[in-house]
């Protein structure tokens, strides 16, 4: 397994831009499923979840045309195949996402339940409900989703405990194609909800309320093909602008989208960064100066996306102060914190709470990722280490950032992979 080693104390400085969204790829990669004409989706990151998922459809028998750009035509006309295996599912569980665009348009699907990972159990009992309340007759056997349906899923109103993003698109997808209206009530609002829901309404679909607790999608019989770009990743641009605010530097994020991370520039701005912004660009300039700590809890959007609560700790843990974060959508996320706390950093985690008391300055040490957002956390950490940082596993980064030891080597960080 690859290692990164980044030797700390450099100040970031430069301007880089930011790739499609992973967590908008993935869905809309999935509702090409639903299509009887083939979909051409842009914008694609080079990411090993894009390129599993990819490689999903491709074992199903759909065909792939993907050019030197990621852009990616998907034709599903050719499909034999409606499942997917846990050899896939395991390395990721957003192939759930497949679910619901098998049952609705072909009426079956074996799905491998995506087993728990670091972060949390993780359950999909609310894309299960939802689709049995859809008229799916569902068993699960051996750690397999049996799903079929006789003739086609039938509109309900479907209430979610919990706010659940890949829910909402799952059910969302099967509802597309569904006969009568479906009402998602206490849906998630994420803007990777309201892409796919773009998408899935210029292939014919009729959704209205995306973005909203409530999505009413009245089902139609057929959706067409389409050409659809993904928006721009929110995480990946808060995390740049974060590694920029730790280190005291400036970075201007280009072809992003600022309206998508509200919360999280009033975040910065509450630590003393200084943040322009104008269509499709952010610029934060922390004048040299030492970012103050902040407190924030993670929620479902437009709250503090739980995605960029490793990021923050990561400042935090040299920021002037003492910042609180509270963790409430995932029960195990604060795995960073005994990898920092062996940097040096001085975090003491109570329940779902971490409270950090920042240092002048972390020391270099060996340390290992857990998931995708805490390995960027720790390469953060690196950056405002004395010494060498080694982050070892992380192909857990490789899944959820594109280039990134490339684009931190653009802003003047020392940084380089080296196989294990
Ligand atoms: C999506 O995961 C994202 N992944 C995650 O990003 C993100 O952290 C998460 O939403 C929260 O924003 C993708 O979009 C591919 P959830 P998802 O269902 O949909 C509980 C990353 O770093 N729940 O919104 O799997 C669940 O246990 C990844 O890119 C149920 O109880 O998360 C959790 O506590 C990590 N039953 C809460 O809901 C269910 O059926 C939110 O989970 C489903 C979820």
């Amino acid at each position: 397994m690859d290692r990164l080693i980044i030797t700390g104390g450099n100040r970031l400085d430069g301007d880089i831009r930011i790739s499609g969204s992973k967590n908008s790829s993935l869905p809309i990669l999935a509702a090409t499923l639903l299509a009887e004409q083939p979909v051409t989706i842009g914008n694609l990151p080079h990411l090993q979840d894009v390129t599993t998922l990819i490689e999903l459809l491709g074992r199903m028998g759909v065909q792939l045309v993907i050019d030197d750009r990621m852009q990616v035509e998907v034709d599903v006309s050719t499909i034999q195949e409606f499942q997917a295996p846990y050899e896939l599912v395991k390395t990721m569980r957003a192939s759930i996402l497949v679910l619901g665009p098998l049952l609705a348009h072909f009426g079956k699907a074996v799905v491998s339940l995506p087993g728990g990972c670091a972060i949390g159990s993780r359950p999909v009992d609310l894309h299960l409900r939802g689709l049995k309340a859809m008229g799916a007759d569902i068993d699960v056997v051996d750690g397999y989703i049996h799903a079929s349906v006789k003739k086609r899923l039938h509109g309900a109103r479907l209430v979610l405990d919990t706010v659940t993003v890949t829910g909402t698109e799952n059910l969302m997808m099967a509802a597309a194609l569904a006969d009568g209206v479906t009402y998602i009530e206490n849906a998630a609002r994420e803007p990777e909800v309201v892409d796919l829901a773009n998408c899935l309404n210029k292939m014919g679909a009729n959704i209205t309320g995306a973005g909203t607790d409530t999505i009413t999608i009245e089902g139609v019989e057929t959706l067409n093909g389409t050409n659809h770009q993904v928006i721009p990743d929110r995480i990946e641009t808060g995390t740049y602008l974060i590694a920029a605010a730790a280190t005291r530097g400036r970075i201007k994020v280009k072809d992003t989208d600022p309206t998508l991370l509200d919360a999280v520039l009033q975040k910065l701005g509450e630590a003393g960064a200084d943040i322009t912004q104008g269509e499709n660009w952010i610029e934060l300039d922390m004048h040299g100066e030492r970012p103050k700590a902040v407190s924030l809890k993670t929620a479902p959007y437009p709250a503090l996306p739980t995605d960029m609560q490793a990021q923050f700790t990561a400042m935090n843990t040299v920021a002037e102060g003492t910042g609180v974060i509270t963790e409430t959508v995932f029960e195990n996320r604060f795995m960073h914190v005994q990898e920092m706390n062996r940097m040096g950093a001085n975090i003491d985690v109570q329940g779902n709470t971490a409270i950090c008391q920042g240092v002048d300055h972390l020391k270099a040490a060996p340390v290992m990722a857990t998931d995708l957002r805490a390995s960027a956390s720790l390469v953060i950490a690196g950056l405002v280490a004395e010494g060498d940082t080694c982050v070892d596993r992380i192909y857990h980064i490789d899944r959820g950032y594109e280039c990134i030891e490339e684009k931190l080597q653009l802003l003047g960080a020392s940084i380089r992979r080296v196989p294990a």
